[in-house]
Order: structure tokens, then sequence, then C-alpha cells
């Protein structure tokens, strides 16, 4: 590789969120699609996080090419009487090398707790999966002008349990609330604000540890908006609901990522 392509580094990160949806035949057309289309991509990671029985399939198509993939959970317990759950081990057996933590769609429903979702992102790290920490307001918190306080909130548990280096080469994702799912993604000012707010806040406790730590935007992102998005400064990629579902639209993106990069 160049001088000038290494400048290019760190790259950006596109993830695809599948949430409950796919089957192996349906699953099969999107990744030999996104294989086939997504092979050229020098300077952005594509991860696919699909769900826990499919992680196999995966493995099985995703290996030897440059996607990587993950799961949407993960147990906060490494082994034992947990029935249902999913250990980071387990999805290290299978190739994994993400995990979603902490997403709205399981905090809110299955009222998990900052101190629970804590423990989940350490249990990632110890077993060398990157995790990939979900934050975010409320429309109700975005309306009063709390959002800030909100994310930090979210933040401190595991900086006041592990300390702010854990987020050394790990992933927050920028998830507002009132825009996962609705088609009104963020601003592209008011994601750069939270984004920025988000790296000053990792920078005054450990700066070394902000420098490497990605932070993705995630809600609502689509082949249009993301063009404006991914070039906002701190935003360094997508996590990508909807839109990951549809070989086009997701391989659009990532394909704006790659643009992005300078
Ligand atoms: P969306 O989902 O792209 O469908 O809004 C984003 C997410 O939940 O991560």
């Amino acid at each position: 590789m160049s001088q000038n392509n290494t400048q290019k580094f760190p790259r950006k990160l596109v993830v695809a969120n599948w949430k409950m949806h796919g089957n192996l035949k349906q699953n099969e057309a999107l990744l030999t699609d996104f294989i086939q289309n997504l092979s050229t991509l020098k300077y952005t990671q594509v991860v696919v996080c699909a769900p826990y029985p499919y992680l196999a399939q995966l493995q099985s198509m995703l290996q030897h090419t440059n996607i990587a993939w993950g799961a949407q959970n993960v147990a906060k317990n490494e082994f034992g009487a947990f029935t249902g759950e999913v250990s980071a081990e387990m999805l290290r057996d299978f190739g994994c090398s993400y995990v979603i933590i902490g997403h709205s769609e399981r905090s809110t429903a299955y009222c998990e707790s900052d101190e629970n979702i804590a423990q989940k992102f350490m249990v990632a790290k110890n077993h060398g999966l990157t995790p990939i920490l979900c934050v975010g307001e409320t429309l109700i918190e975005r309306e009063a002008g709390v959002m800030e306080m909100v994310v930090s909130k979210q933040l401190d548990t595991i900086i006041s349990t592990y300390g702010a280096e854990v987020f050394t080469d790990a992933i927050i994702s920028y998830e507002p609330i009132w825009a996962i799912g609705t088609g009104l993604a963020a601003t592209p000012i008011q994601a750069k604000s939270m984004h920025q707010f988000i790296r000053n806040k990792i920078s005054t406790l450990n700066s070394d540890a902000a420098n490497r730590l990605k932070i993705l935007y995630g809600g609502s992102v689509n082949r249009q908006n993301a063009v404006q998005l991914f070039v906002v400064p701190n935003i360094d990629g997508g996590l990508i609901g909807k839109c990951s579902l549809n070989a086009q639209e997701f391989e659009g993106i990532c394909h704006v990522a790659e643009n992005s990069v300078e």
C-alpha cells in the first residue's frame, strides 16, 4: 500500500444491523450481493450483525472476504445456568469480531440497565470482540435540551466502573431513539454536536482512547442522507437498520462511506 493510502486510515465503518429479520434464503441472496459489490472497498470496513442462528451462515459465507460479522447482543456472564443466553466465547466460536451492546430496542423492551450494559461491554472486550455501544436520547429528552446529559450518563457507568481507557479501539454508536426506524434522521448539525461532545468527554479523561475510538451515527441512515452525514467531523461511519436489508441501498451507503474518506 502506498504511503498516500496509509494516510487515509483509520477507516470508516458501516455496520448492518439486521435486527430480527431474514432467513437462510434471503440472507444468502443479500450476502452474495454484498460480497460481489463491496469487494473493492479499501477504506471502509463493513460488518454484518445478524440474529444468533445465522452466525454460522455468516461465518461460512463471509470468511475469506473483506466483510466482518457479529451479533446483536451477548450475555454478561461468561458461562453457566443462564437459559437462552449466548456467551462471548460462543460468538468467538462462530468467528464474530463485533457485537452490538445496549441497543435501545433491547434496553427499552428488555429493561437492560446501564450496569448490565457495562458488564456486557467488558465481557465483549475481554474476549477480543469489538463492542458497538449504543447511546442516545428520546424525543422528549431532546426537546427538553438534556440530550448531552442523557448520553453522558449512559457512558458514565462504564467509565466509573472500568475507566475511560476501555474505549480504546471500541465503538460508540450515537442513536437518537427518535431517529431509529422513523425515517427522520438527525441532521448533520445535530449529529456533529453530539459526536463532538462524546469525543471531547472521552478525550478529557483519556486522549489516546478518544483518538482510537470510532463513533458511528445510527437512525434512518440511507444513501441520500449518508452523503452529508459521513463527511461530518467525528462521524466515523454508520449503524444501518432498515436499509441494510436492501442490497442496493446498503451497498450505496458503503460506497458513500468509502468516498467520504479524504
Ligand atoms: P434504522 O435502524 O436504520 O432502521 O433507523 C438503526 C438502528 O436501529 O441501529
